[in-house]
């Protein structure tokens, strides 16, 4: 393969420099973290679940009117995007208590939450990610108050397509983090979604058992991530199953 240009390596994925101009290849790695980074593992088959199963949920969201950077997957650990100027923020949607929240305010953790709770962390791995409110956001100027207004209400959006898809199969969305990112056609700025929405971004709990399906597998070391991970893609039918029965993920 030609040898292109690496413009951003992160915790679970890298950028590089996409085949035409205001694109960008996503790479989706099998490292994981988790506390800020202060636990870490390779995941063998992580990236190639989160990458399918990032493009399933962009593209039926693209498919009902919320604009995402997903463009189209080009193997197996690997989508193009267009890129974006990511606002800093980490977006937050809360149906049941779970994580932080539960910290923050003594909820007992799978208690339903009165409504969804939107809540905003500024993308700042050094301090942590804090949790900051809309007046620093307009204070510090990381968004504009329209921004805002479409940032809950494309926010919300993803959080009912996501809760209807996974309630389908058994699975209770309890929250997920997502992040938008600005674009420019001429003088016209719009929001769309951004990064990934995959196991790593989102708390998914069988909804007879409680089970959990996400990240959490790894930061409490409840067993093997990929093979929760795997429920969630055999259910949603994102991996096609072979004759013996056991799912595959060749391309
Ligand atoms: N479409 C996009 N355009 C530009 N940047 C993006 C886009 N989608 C995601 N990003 C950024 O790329 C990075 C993805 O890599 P990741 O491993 O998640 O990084 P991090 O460790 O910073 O969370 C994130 O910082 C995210 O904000
Ligand atoms: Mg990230």
């Amino acid at each position: 393969m030609a040898r292109r240009k690496k413009i951003y390596e992160g915790k679970a994925k890298i950028l590089y420099e996409g085949p035409e101009p205001g694109t960008l290849v996503q790479y989706f790695k099998d490292d994981a973290t988790a506390f800020n980074a202060e636990k870490k593992a390779t995941i063998e088959g992580k990236g190639v679940l989160n990458n399918r199963l990032s493009e399933f949920f962009m593209t039926g969201l693209n498919q009902i009117g919320v604009p995402t950077h997903f463009i189209r997957r080009l193997n197996m650990r690997e989508q193009l995007v267009r890129a974006c100027e990511i606002i800093p923020l980490e977006v937050i949607v809360r149906n049941y208590a779970a994580g932080s929240i539960c910290k923050r305010l003594g909820l007992e953790e799978g208690m339903q939450l009165p409504r969804p709770i939107v809540e905003y962390c500024y993308k700042d791995d050094a301090l942590g990610d804090p949790l900051v409110t809309e007046e620093h956001i307009a204070a510090f100027g990381w968004a504009s108050q329209q921004d805002m207004d479409d940032i809950v209400s494309l926010a919300l959006r993803v959080n009912d397509f996501m809760s209807g898809v996974m309630l389908a199969v058994g699975i209770r969305l309890v929250d997920f983090k997502i992040e938008f990112g600005r674009i420019y056609d001429g003088d016209f700025m719009r929001l769309i979604v951004a990064d990934e929405i995959s196991p790593d971004s989102c708390r998914l709990w069988d909804i007879k058992t409680g089970q959990k399906l996400d990240k959490d597998v790894f930061r409490r070391d409840l067993g093997d991530l990929t093979d929760a991970y795997s429920e969630v893609a055999r259910r949603l039918g994102v991996l096609p199953k072979m004759p013996h029965g056991k799912p595959t993920l060749i391309n």
